[in-house]
């Protein structure tokens, strides 16, 4: 076999952050670069004899990644990659096929709900053999390899077209190509009531599912249009294009009232549809709308949870409800009313993961658009979708009239993110490094009127394995059940974007009709008070608000 040995590139230490390795498209594709980090991966796994599954969001440089991914694979002795047709597979797919396949892990190419294009962001990440992403253990051993190998190994041979499914070799590696879309379907198939939800499109339930160009269009197609009989015009966005829209339109994946503002105005309309939702880059992240309602992902997850017995993949019941620690308190207390466990998690999806393995946690939450369940190790994008479509076939009841009767019975946890992008690294760091150094001193002191009760570091015992991690988030609590949570992104790629987290709990007998930035509004001066956010970066307001 043809194998030519290379030098590496740099990597100069860059960790991967909460979702794997995010960089820009440039730094990706640069030279060596992609190369450098995939050897790596394949030195840290003992590519030798392994079954991998391969696949990506379709943004730019896909196809190309793919390509040099897999002539990396034969020359290392991987003995077969299963692949998704043309390199596509959405990362709840991907992950499982991985499972279905009992492969050893996969390689997915993407950067989520980042921007797409020659100017925008690409990522890789790596999840082993229970579909989910690759623990920090895994993670901590790629970046050692990273930094210290000096060549990565490339056959000659160029690899095969991925456009027709099949089996096909490149170098004595099996390579299998097939359909992204289909075994996922079967997946939901089993998961959902289809004949429920097929019965309530029949009866003129309309909805809209905005795929946003990206990898989803042909998942919700299958499933929404050919499986469930949904009118074909319910799939708004669905053909994926390199950088998701951006030269058209501006596109940019992110599932969120801000970035999908046309379907969100669409439904806060008199004449709005029954039920609207999105997906992000890689189909894992998820928005849903009813007429005249956004629900939180906070909420959602707790409804879902609420509900979920009424899904056949759920029937017997949930073992227990997992959320990262911004996350808002509303699925704890569905956990309380079910009898389950409730765990708090860091942020990232990879903390579920030993929690799904073991049976204690069935459906997890992230208050970032992420919600998923043990069917597979990443977040699920259009399984949220499902799951709520077959609570509304069996109900009957619209989505705000299902929000309303779960605040009625749990109470509500106003929450709202705020977000402060690009600000200058050093900047932020001293924000958060100022905030730790008088966590102590915080407890009892009043800020805007409102008592600290406590201060803490957020750090984390793995109950399953054991595993400690630390720095995981600031977290200020106050008098009545307030809380503000601060922390920096680990998935951002120009400077810094500080996190703001805010909840306040309402009981079942008070007010639950408020604006959550007017529910807010004494954590977030409490919160502003005692971090001086705004003034310190000399923004009057967050970037972002979500
Ligand atoms: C963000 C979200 C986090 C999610 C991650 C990957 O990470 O906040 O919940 O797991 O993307 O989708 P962050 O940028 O906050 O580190
Ligand atoms: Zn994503």
């Amino acid at each position: 076999m043809p194998v030519t040995t290379y030098p590496t590139a740099p990597i100069d230490g860059q960790v991967p952050g909460t979702s794997g390795l995010r960089k820009k498209t440039q730094v990706f594709s640069s030279p060596g670069y992609l190369e450098t980090y995939v050897q790596a991966v394949l030195n840290a796994i003992g590519a030798p004899g392994k079954t991998l599954v391969l696949g990506g969001d379709g943004r730019f440089f896909n196809d190309t990644a793919s390509a040099i991914i897999l002539r990396m694979a034969a020359a290392n002795g991987v003995a077969k990659v299963i692949v998704g047709q043309n390199g596509i597979l959405s990362t709840p797919a991907a992950s499982h096929l991985i499972r279905l396949r009992k492969a050893d892990g996969g390689i997915i190419l993407s950067a989520s709900h980042n921007p797409g294009g020659p100017d925008g962001d690409f990522g890789l990440k790596y999840n082993i053999a229970n579909g989910g992403p690759a623990p920090e253990s895994v993670t901590d051993e790629i970046v050692s390899k990273a930094t210290t190998i000096t060549e990565y190994h490339m056959t000659d041979t160029a690899a095969p077209s991925l456009s027709q499914v099949g089996t096909l070799t490149l170098d004595g590696m099996t390579l299998e190509v097939v359909d992204p879309v289909e075994d996922y379907a079967v997946l939901m198939d089993e998961l959902f009531e289809m004949p429920a939800i097929r019965a309530l499109f029949a009866s003129g339930f309309r909805m809209r599912f905005d795929a946003m160009h990206a990898v989803t269009g042909p998942y919700a197609k299958e499933i929404l249009v050919n499986r469930l009989g949904a009118h074909p015009n319910t799939v708004l966005n669905g053909a994926p294009l390199k950088d998701f829209g951006a030269q058209i339109g501006g596109g940019h994946p992110d599932p969120n009232p801000v970035w999908a503002k046309p379907l969100y105005d669409l439904m806060m309309d008199e004449d709005a549809p029954d039920f609207a939702a999105a997906s992000d880059g890689d189909g894992d992240r998820n928005m849903i709308l009813g007429r005249d309602i956004y629900v939180t992902p906070s909420d959602s997850l707790a409804v879902l949870a609420a509900n979920a017995d009424l899904a056949p993949g759920y029937a017997g019941g949930i073992n227990g409800i997992a959320r990262s620690m911004p996350t808002s308190g509303a699925s704890d207390r569905v956990a309380k009313k079910l009898g389950i466990e409730a765990f708090q998690t860091p942020t990232g999806w990879k903390y579920f993961g030993t929690l799904l393995d073991a049976g204690r946690a069935t459906l997890c939450g992230e208050e970032s658009a992420g919600t998923g369940s043990n069917h597979v190790r990443e977040k699920d994008g259009l399984w949220a979708v499902l799951l709520w479509l077959n609570i509304l076939a069996v109900r009957r009841e619209s989505v705000a009239d299902i929000l309303t009767a779960h605040w009625a019975e749990f109470g509500r946890n106003y929450y709202s993110r705020h977000d402060y992008e690009a600000v200058d690294s050093g900047l932020a760091e001293g924000i958060v490094a100022d905030l730790r150094a008088r966590l102590d001193t915080l407890a009892g002191t009043t800020a805007a009127g409102s008592l600290v009760t406590s201060a803490e570091e957020f750090a984390y015992t793995d109950p399953v394995d054991g595993s400690h991690t630390t720095n995981q988030g600031l977290i200020i609590s106050f008098e009545g059940g307030a809380r503000a949570m601060l922390r920096l992104s680990g998935t951002g790629t120009e400077g810094a974007t500080i996190r703001v987290y805010l909840e306040n709990y309402a009981g079942p007998e008070e007010d639950h009709s408020l604006d959550a930035q007017v529910a807010l509004k004494d954590v977030i001066a409490a919160t502003e008070e005692i971090t001086g956010i705004r003034t310190r970066t000399g923004r009057d307001h967050p970037d972002v608000i979500s």
